[in-house]
């Protein structure tokens, strides 16, 4: 029966114990990359002392026993997210892979003029693979933009829609803004008008599951690292027809039917997308981070997470001088903020002195930095992990930021 006792899971993550400087660690910084539990670290420890050998390769016993480690982990995290039996599940290094390796497959598909709808909230991952694909294939991109409170400027969004619209990338919740997209909605829209899409789930997994049985997008992608699992490990998520229709992304060992000097023939997925040793570890690794959470009611976390980031906003706010970005209705809880007294960077500086753990700079979204006119901006990011202890070391980190710098 899923629970949530907030003292006894932090006391899984053993790095939220040490200190910085003689300080107790504040960990504000889990948009960039979750801490791991101990379960996943100890998962990952006894594969490698116990159990580890190379997958699909060997008939002796350590191969099989990884082999079934490897392919268990991918069921494991299919259940969990209840991936429909249309679409399957492939091992990639992060959101980043995946996102190529759409970008990659569809470039044989589109052809000049097709179009390609995004939004302006989109980290880097979800840009850049675009922008180079439509310059290869010469498709025109659209970039919808967001309404005052950071949610995304939906009429604009459909406007963009037309009939040589091919594709729509969109984020499920903002890095920088913490805003939750309506992704139901958007994949429905798309698909009446035969658009396919793509949702990049990196900042969603770490605030509540996701039922892609019911979202049921083409394409869903997001990193281990940031989802209590290992890094080096993320998961791209696709119809299974689709996927079978790109050509492959990376090609070598694995991934091959039947190779001889006149050619070769390849595998289907998820295979066909996992050429080499692919990361095995992390994959029994990120099972366990799934195993983790699922013993989690997360309603009660969200709600934890909602209580503290709405503290720490309103008391920021009261400091006078800061500007915060994002304050839709029901976001996660991301704080993004641009101090009018120093620079971002000059903060995070005074932050860390305090032992408080946060991101400053552009978070991989310059062009989202250059739509709210300002270079870089301070992120706090919460996890169900963090309390009021954690607000308390950031609001006096941020009393002590103004009295240094202002
Ligand atoms: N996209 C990651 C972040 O938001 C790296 O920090």
């Amino acid at each position: 029966m899923p629970s949530f006792d907030q003292e006894t899971l932090r006391a899984d993550f053993p790095v939220l114990l040490r200190e910085v400087d003689g300080k107790p660690l504040a960990y504000l910084d889990s948009g960039a990359t979750a801490q791991k539990p101990r379960c996943v670290i100890d998962a990952m420890g006894s594969f490698l002392s116990e159990r580890n050998a190379n997958i699909h390769r060997g008939v002796h016993f350590l191969s099989r026993n990884a082999t079934e480690a490897y392919e268990a982990s991918r069921q494991t995290i299919k259940a969990a997210l209840q991936v429909p039996d249309t679409h399957e599940l492939i091992f990639v290094r992060g959101t980043t892979e995946g996102i190529n390796l759409v970008a990659h497959g569809l470039e044989e598909k589109l052809v000049e003029g097709d179009e390609i709808v995004l939004t302006i909230m989109e980290h880097h991952a979800n840009f850049v693979p675009w922008q180079i694909l439509a310059e290869r294939c010469g498709v025109k991109l659209h970039f919808a933009g967001l309404k005052e409170d950071g949610s995304l400027d939906m009429e604009e969004w459909k406007s963009f829609f037309n009939e040589r619209t091919r594709f729509a990338a969109f984020t499920h919740i903002s890095n920088v803004l913490g805003t939750i997209n309506p992704v139901a909605d958007m994949v429905s829209f798309a698909r009446e008008r035969g658009v396919e899409t793509l949702v990049d789930g990196a900042q969603a997994l770490p605030h509540g599951p996701v039922d892609l049985g019911t979202l049921n997008p083409d394409f869903y992608v997001f990193s281990g690292h940031k989802v209590f699992g290992p890094d080096g490990i993320g998961v791209l998520i696709g119809d299974r027809e689709k996927l079978n229709s790109f050509r492959p992304y990376q090609s070598g060992g694995d991934m091959i039917q039947r190779v001889s000097v006149n050619g070769t023939t390849f595998r289907d997925v998820p295979e066909r997308f996992e050429a080499g040793t692919p990361n095995i570890s992390g994959a029994i690794g990120l099972a366990a981070a799934f195993q983790y959470l699922s013993e989690i009611d997360w309603k009660l976390a969200f709600a934890h997470e909602e209580n503290l980031r709405s503290r720490l906003s309103s008391e920021l706010e009261k400091t006078g001088d800061v500007k915060i970005f994002g304050s839709a209705e029901g976001k996660a809880a991301i704080v993004s903020f641009f101090p009018g007294f120093a620079h971002p960077h000059d903060v995070g500086t005074i932050l860390d002195s305090a032992g408080v753990a946060v991101r400053d700079g552009h978070h991989c979204a310059q062009p989202l930095m250059d739509y709210f006119g300002v270079p870089a901006t301070v992120r706090a990011s919460i996890a169900f992990y963090n309390n009021d202890d954690d607000i308390d070391a950031f609001l006096e980190g941020m009393a002590k930021a103004q009295r240094f710098l202002a």
